[in-house]
């Protein structure tokens, strides 16, 4: 039997300090993510420059607390996977470095990984039995990706947006409607008590592209029902507005998937991201791929949202594959999906 590879992985790309140890890239030992949300929220969203220096007081102590939950020592680790981009480039630097300094004190293999190759990958941990081939959504704050999984490491990216990414638009339509800062999770929970069908928003379209997805026309339509019913003196039902932009997300993120599957037949169906987590979306999806016949994948929700163990989980295949970095890996903010 070949020797297990432990990896130890480092997540830093936004407001998550994260560090996990995972051995062949689907068995967590440890998973600790120390949030920023708190100090992010007296500001309304993310400070880049308040999230660097969070990194570096914390990133330390979270890859000590990995070590230790796991029950490990570096003498234990034979590689270091960390996020590379895209994020933020200052807070992505922070674990770069630290990834980088350790890998050269204890001569380990280093992985640069793509942020959102992570997120697809966090399907591999509690679903053993998933293997590529299989289509995935990958909805989070930054990103809205329709995805063809071909290979471990190998992606089509089928649609995306063309202008706000899913979470984006939950998280301003929660500050237009008074939720506050992180929306996504907001309005999950207050949409429970609201009418998704009591108002029709818009369902976005982009022209001539069926996979591709487009957020900002219905964030607008929003931002319009509100200043409407102020000026009528309307009172506004905030769980009702919730629930029924909730509702319409969710039915184009579904529509353009189950498009998807069908053109391409896939068998099995994945989504991952922060927006993953949200209940709605993942009934749904549920639902829909029953009516298809094809198996569902979905991360529980705490591996939706940014984590180390997802970076674990993808540095293994890379590392199978052979894949290194050297000394010389950047960040890179912006990185795209299947790129070097
Ligand atoms: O994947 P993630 O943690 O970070 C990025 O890579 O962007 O995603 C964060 C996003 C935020 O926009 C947040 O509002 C959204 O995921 N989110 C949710 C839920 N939980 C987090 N959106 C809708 N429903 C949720 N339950
Ligand atoms: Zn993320």
């Amino acid at each position: 039997m070949d020797k297990d590879v432990r990896i130890l992985a480092i997540e830093s790309s936004c407001d998550e300090t994260a560090a996990a140890v995972v051995v062949n890239g689907r068995e967590v030992l440890s998973n600790i993510i120390s949030s920023q949300i708190d100090i992010h929220t007296l500001y309304g969203g993310v400070v880049p420059e308040i999230a660097s220096r969070k990194h570096i007081e914390r990133i330390n102590q979270v890859i000590r607390e990995a070590l230790t939950a796991a029950g490990v020592t570096l003498d234990d680790i034979d590689a270091v996977g960390v996020t590379y981009g895209p994020g933020l480039v200052g807070a992505l630097l922070v674990g770069v470095a630290e990834a980088k300094a350790i890998a050269w004190a204890r001569q380990l293999p280093l992985i640069g990984v793509h942020h959102i190759e992570g997120h697809i990958s966090a399907n591999y941990i509690e679903h053993r039995e998933l293997e590529p081939p299989f289509g995935c959504l990958v909805v989070s704050g930054g990103h809205t990706h329709l995805v063809r999984v071909r290979d471990y490491g190998e992606y089509e990216i089928l649609g995306r947006t063309c202008d706000d990414a899913a979470g984006e638009a939950f998280d301003k339509v929660a500050r237009a409607i008074g939720l506050g800062y992180p929306g996504g999770p907001k309005i999950d929970r207050v949409s429970r008590e609201g009418d998704p069908s009591a108002i029709d928003f818009p369902r976005g379209k982009v022209r001539g592209s069926e996979y591709d997805f487009s957020f900002s026309g219905l964030k607008s339509a929003v931002l319009n029902y509100l200043n409407e019913c102020r000026m009528k003196g309307i009172p506004v039902r905030t769980a009702d507005v919730a629930a029924s932009f909730q509702k319409a997300v969710v039915d184009v993120l579904v529509e353009h998937s189950m498009h998807a599957v069908e053109e391409y037949g896939f068998r099995e169906f994945a989504i991952a991201g922060g927006v993953a987590s949200n209940s709605a979306l993942r009934l749904a999806m549920e639902e829909a791929c029953a009516k298809k016949g094809i198996s569902f994948y979905r991360p529980s929700p705490v591996l939706c949202t940014d984590n180390a163990a997802m970076i674990g989980a993808a540095a293994y295949y890379e590392y199978r594959k052979g894949i290194r970095s050297d000394y010389s890996l950047n960040a890179i903010p912006n990185l795209q999906l299947g790129e070097r």
